[in-house]
């Protein structure tokens, strides 16, 4: 409905129709997710090295880890570092505790370690649920240690939010969080968010989705590459990727909880993509159904270099945009740098297999963090396979040659930090394949009558 409006107000002015060949724009910065779940990482000073070798900028970490922090001094990388649960709630009660975490884990290696966030918890509402309570509180007394520091400008506070906290995501425009943290956590959060001028984190995992739902998620909406497209029958958006459908979801939950001309705006609050990612290989571990622990078909090398190159190469030609927000600015960290061998629930998990990297720097697939030098376009023609090259020439259709390379250099300090996870609690991607198993029933496409196909020209 609202696509039509567009096209009687564009053609009554003449647009030229390119205009709709370009659904979404927006600079963002993709870095990656540096976990170290594992007992057969390279030490950090040669991760830093590898990072410096693949033209990697930015790195969320799990924790404040020294090495880490010492071995990206002077490298121009940003980081995120992350204030890990376990420390929530002394942080939440004790302002001085704050103060004392923040001047021996930020201060002591900044600027030399160009750290620009803290993440304060990560997934609070989902994987340490008592915690809940204490995040808002534990945020700005992280913020007032920046603050009576001198650091506020430079370092923003964040905490990355699973997807799971997206109660109704489909469609897009009905996105609504929990009603139990809704007014209560996501109120306060986006508030100082705002005023902080900082992001709003969210981890998402279109994989999880189709994964527990490969019946009513496509693969190829999943990969970010479904042509037919699914409608938003409120807004009469048209979505090809499931991403984009569940970071709309996010954008909405944000305008219906703050009200579409407060905080959540597009330009004043932006939000961050802190995890995405996709499995080259491994089992899903289905405590409720131990005879399904095997089906994870679309856990695939091929899978996982068509999605995480659809994510880096959507942030490097400038089109972070969703239907939405068509002019949004997001940073990307994808899920992970390496294949991880100590997370999961048990041997040939699919969380040990979301790396990048295996454990010895060689790339699992093909992919390139560096900017293009010529069109993205021409100089993917022809790159990967089949479901690569789709995903490509979809891209290629819908503006993203017409970017060019993004000017990070350009744009403002941008979003989140972390830290290692403890291996005996749930960790992200647990959290985005359990629970989101939950979000996927109503991030599924609607009925076939509405998923007619609109033509964006
Ligand atoms: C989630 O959304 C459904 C449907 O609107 C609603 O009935 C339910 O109460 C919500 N649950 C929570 C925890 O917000």
């Amino acid at each position: 409905m609202a696509l039509s409006l567009l096209h009687v107000v564009f053609l009554g002015a003449a647009m030229p129709l390119l205009l709709f060949c370009t659904p979404a724009a927006g600079a963002g910065v993709v870095g990656v997710n540096y976990g170290r779940v594992a007992n057969n990482l390279p030490d950090p000073a040669s991760v830093v090295q590898l990072l410096k070798q693949n033209g990697i900028t930015m790195v969320k970490i799990f924790d404040a880890f020294p090495q880490s922090l010492r071995a990206l001094a002077n490298t121009g990388i940003k980081v995120t570092v992350m204030m890990p649960n376990g420390n929530l709630a002394d942080a939440a009660r004790d302002p001085g505790y704050a103060l004392g975490w923040v001047r021996r884990n930020v201060k002591a290696y900044y600027p030399d370690t160009q750290i620009h966030d803290v993440a304060v918890g990560n997934e609070v509402s989902y994987s340490s649920p008592d915690l809940t309570w204490s995040l808002v509180p534990a945020m700005t007394n992280v913020q007032k240690a920046l603050a009576d520091l001198g650091l506020a400008d430079a370092i923003k506070v964040t905490t990355p939010v699973a997807f799971s906290a997206v109660n109704v995501s489909f469609p897009p425009s009905a996105g609504r969080f929990l009603d139990d943290i809704a007014q209560p956590v996501m109120r306060p959060m986006l508030d100082l968010l705002q005023r902080t001028g900082s992001y709003f984190s969210i981890n998402i995992y279109p994989f999880a989705a189709h994964d527990a739902h490969p019946d009513v998620i496509p693969l190829d909406y999943a990969l970010g590459n479904y042509t037919p497209g699914v409608v938003d029958p409120v807004t009469g958006l048209v979505y090809h990727s499931l991403l984009d459908a569940q970071l709309d979801a996010t954008y909405f939950a944000m305008e219906n909880l703050m009200g579409a001309g407060g905080a959540a705006r597009d330009g004043i609050l932006r939000a961050s993509l802190t995890e995405s990612g996709w499995p080259s290989g491994g089992r899903v571990a289905r405590p409720q159904a131990v005879a399904e622990a095997d089906g994870a078909p679309a856990a695939s090398v091929a899978n996982a270099q068509a999605y995480n190159n659809y994510l880096i190469n959507r942030v490097l030609s400038g089109n972070t945009g969703t239907p939405h927000r068509p002019d949004a600015d997001m940073d990307v960290y994808i899920f992970a740098l390496f294949n991880e061998n100590q997370k999961g629930l048990g041997p040939d998990d699919v969380e040990q297999h979301f790396g990048l990297f295996y454990p010895n720097m060689q790339k699992v697939y093909p992919f390139d963090f560096n900017p293009p030098t010529e069109s993205w376009c021409v100089a993917n023609a022809g790159a990967g396979g089949a479901r690569l090259k789709a995903g490509l020439d979809y891209a290629c259709g819908h503006g993203a040659d017409r970017r060019g390379p993004s000017n990070p250099a350009g744009r403002a300090s941008s979003p989140t930090p972390w830290s290692r996870t403890p291996r005996t609690r749930s960790t992200a991607t647990t959290c985005a394949i359990t629970r989101q198993a939950g979000c996927a029933t109503s991030a599924a496409p609607p009925p076939s009558s509405t998923r007619h196909q609109v033509n964006l020209h």
